[in-house]
């Protein structure tokens, strides 16, 4: 059984922003959010977020994990202070603590399991993670005797130059046995370089603490400015690529595309370079994506290709052919064995099977049966300035070029609209309609010419 707190309440000075730092977003999710799912699978007895700085927004980006018990720190003096708020919390507890720091975005749940085995084999008072970093600058440095046993941890601004030269670094993720904690965290001083109260000030007042390090450095890279954003995101991604990789999927020119660790895509998948899939898309097997091709929150179905295109909140069923230059947005459905492509944008419309939409043209708000051919630049006019209204297209029918539908209309099975109508009634099946002027020629007919003056 362990009880999980993580901190969340600082501000994030160093990240310029008027957005908490534990909000940026990491690959689709936040630091925060990536922090909380990392947990679940311990299935803690308790799970406490520490908030401060904006701590209602935070609590608001968080809903989504119902567990979570919300902890005030109202001013934020330091990591060791935002410990010291759970003493009327647990009261009476004598289980674990897990701690982590709310910025420590890419740890994986198995690093977490092991710490916690060894903290409890050990029966240690303290078990904190650490790490060996070719660039340690920024973080609390550790030093342990050859037993791994922790002596002392110095924040980097309190370091003397010697100090600084150790590269085993404190990462910010503690097991402790909470009795053993809130004995000492009321006893913390604020004498250091930042005038804080520090919690790895208390990982040194009980005993035994031993330093656990982590095979992998990368997972405890902790976010303090937007350069170790950048970093953070460029490991996920290759973490996110190597998997799907290892699953089947072909990436041309992986340094090109980007990848949200929600994106689930299936084996015999090739994404082409430039492309960008996002939030919780998936992408069935035998699929060609890009390149130059964005896709977010959306459903692609087996072999279908996507050239060029931008595709949001749609679904693409099996077969069809998307691009080059379509835009696919906000509820956009196109059926089996479809083609839709250059400059065709689709909007909360669903196209029945092996309808053709493949030149120039908008739907939106639109239906249409199996086998409808959209002629070139036929628009649906659904906006009349106040409502949006819809459009109904049977099957079979086809639209000749040029074609203007006024909403809300239907246009019946089968029929045929000639070229260069606009369409205000409703057509009954079967039918041809023609709603343009009739051209008119008149012959021998010769420009007047004008003579010049003078
Ligand atoms: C901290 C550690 C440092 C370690 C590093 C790992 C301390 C004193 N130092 O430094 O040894 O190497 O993490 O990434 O703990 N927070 C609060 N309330 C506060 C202050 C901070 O909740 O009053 C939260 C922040 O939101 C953040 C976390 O605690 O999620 C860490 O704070 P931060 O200021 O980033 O600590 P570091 O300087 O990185
Ligand atoms: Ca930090």
């Amino acid at each position: 059984m362990v009880v999980v707190a993580i901190l969340a309440a600082g501000r994030g000075t160093r990240m310029k922003s008027n957005l908490p730092k534990v909000l940026h977003s990491l690959g689709g999710r936040s630091l925060i959010e990536r922090v909380i799912e990392t947990v679940q699978p311990l299935s803690p007895s308790r799970q406490l977020l520490i908030v401060g700085y904006q701590a209602d927004e935070v609590k608001k980006a968080t809903l989504c994990f119902p567990d979570l018990e919300f902890v005030e720190q109202k001013v934020q003096l330091g990591t060791g202070h935002a410990i010291q708020q759970l003493l009327p919390y647990l009261e009476g507890y004598t289980g674990d603590i897990l701690v982590l720091n709310g910025d420590v975005p890419l740890l994986r749940t198995e690093t977490l399991k092991q710490l916690l085995q060894i903290h409890q084999e050990n029966r240690n008072a303290a078990t904190i993670l650490t790490a060996h970093l070719p660039e340690p600058q920024g973080y609390g440095r550790v030093f342990c005797n050859s037993d791994n046993i922790v002596q002392q941890i110095v924040e980097e601004k309190d370091c003397t130059f010697d100090q600084r030269q150790n590269h085993r670094i404190n990462a910010g993720v503690y097991c402790f046995r909470w009795p053993d904690l809130a004995e000492v965290l009321p006893h913390l001083q604020a004498n250091n370089a930042q005038k804080e109260y520090y919690l790895t000030d208390a990982v040194t007042q009980v005993a035994p603490v031993m330093a656990v390090d982590v095979e992998d450095y990368q997972e405890i890279l902790g976010i303090n400015d937007r350069l170790q954003l950048a970093s953070a995101w460029e490991i996920l991604q290759k973490r996110i690529k190597e998997k799907w990789m290892k699953a089947g999927v072909t990436f041309i020119d992986p340094a090109s595309i980007t990848i949200d660790d929600t994106v689930k895509l299936q084996p015999d998948v090739i994404i082409e370079p430039q492309t960008h899939l996002r939030g919780n898309t998936v992408i069935e097997t035998g699929c060609r994506i890009g390149p130059g091709s964005l896709i977010e929150n959306s459903h692609i179905g087996e072999n279908v290709t996507v050239l060029y295109s931008v595709i949001t909140d749609s679904i693409v069923q099996q077969g069809s052919q998307i691009g080059p230059y379509a835009h696919l947005r906000a509820r956009a459905e196109v059926g089996v064995s479809c083609r839709i492509g250059n400059f065709v944008e689709l909007k909360n419309s669903k196209l029945g099977a092996g309808t053709n939409a493949a030149h120039l043209s908008y739907l939106g708000d639109t239906t249409t049966g199996n086998q409808v051919n959209i002629g070139a630049g036929t628009i649906t006019a659904n906006y009349d300035g106040v409502k949006k209204h819809s459009t109904h297209i049977g099957a079979r029918t086809k639209t000749g070029a040029n074609s203007v539908l006024v909403a809300p209309i239907t246009l019946g099975n089968d029929v045929c609209v000639a070229a260069g109508s606009t369409i205000t009634e409703d057509v009954p099946d079967g039918c041809l309609v023609i709603a343009r002027q009739r051209q008119v020629i008149k012959p021998n007919w010769q420009m007047k010419t004008h003579k010049a003056p003078g």
